[in-house]
């Protein structure tokens, strides 16, 4: 397998993820960001993806990475924590960069209060894997791997 056909993906996390593990374990788990994170790496080794991963509480920051994911990187998977519920400025940067995007949630949105159930991301990602708890990211990866080599 050459470099080039490794493909590079970009996996965004939202405000108050870095708090996973400790964080409402009812609707996340108790697994902590990193923990999942090893899994995904490990997983998307055997696939021939390199997966990295950023984590912020701003908006603006996410902002930044998403723009500057326009060179380095082939997909987006992301979960915009409660973002997703608010950010027309995430919405935009996504669509500037035409990336394939697949939007995860650890908690089942539908099940919970009305104002989880809008997302400003869904009907521009290729999908939307939410209610799996930490396996939702692993089944992001797949998902990605299967767009990616349409
Ligand atoms: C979440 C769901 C959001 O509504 C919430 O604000 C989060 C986490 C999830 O993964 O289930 O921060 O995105």
């Amino acid at each position: 397998m050459t470099q080039s056909d490794t493909k590079r993906i970009l996996v965004l996390n939202g405000p108050n993820l870095n708090l996973l593990g400790m964080r409402e374990p009812g609707h996340y788990g108790t697994a902590t960001l990193a923990d999942i994170n090893d899994l995904m790496q490990q997983h998307g080794k055997t696939m021939a993806l390199d997966v990295d991963f950023r984590q912020s509480n701003l908006e603006g920051e996410l902002v930044n990475w998403i723009q500057e994911a326009r060179n380095n990187f082939q997909a987006i998977i992301i979960n915009a924590g409660a973002y997703t519920h608010t950010s027309v400025a995430i919405r935009d940067a996504l669509l500037a960069i035409d990336l394939p995007i697949v939007e995860v949630h650890l908690s089942n949105l539908y099940k919970r209060e009305e104002f989880r159930h809008k997302s400003y991301i869904s009907d521009i990602a290729q999908g939307v894997i939410c209610g799996f708890g930490g396996r939702g990211y692993l089944m992001a990866l797949d998902a990605m791997q299967d767009i990616l080599s349409e």
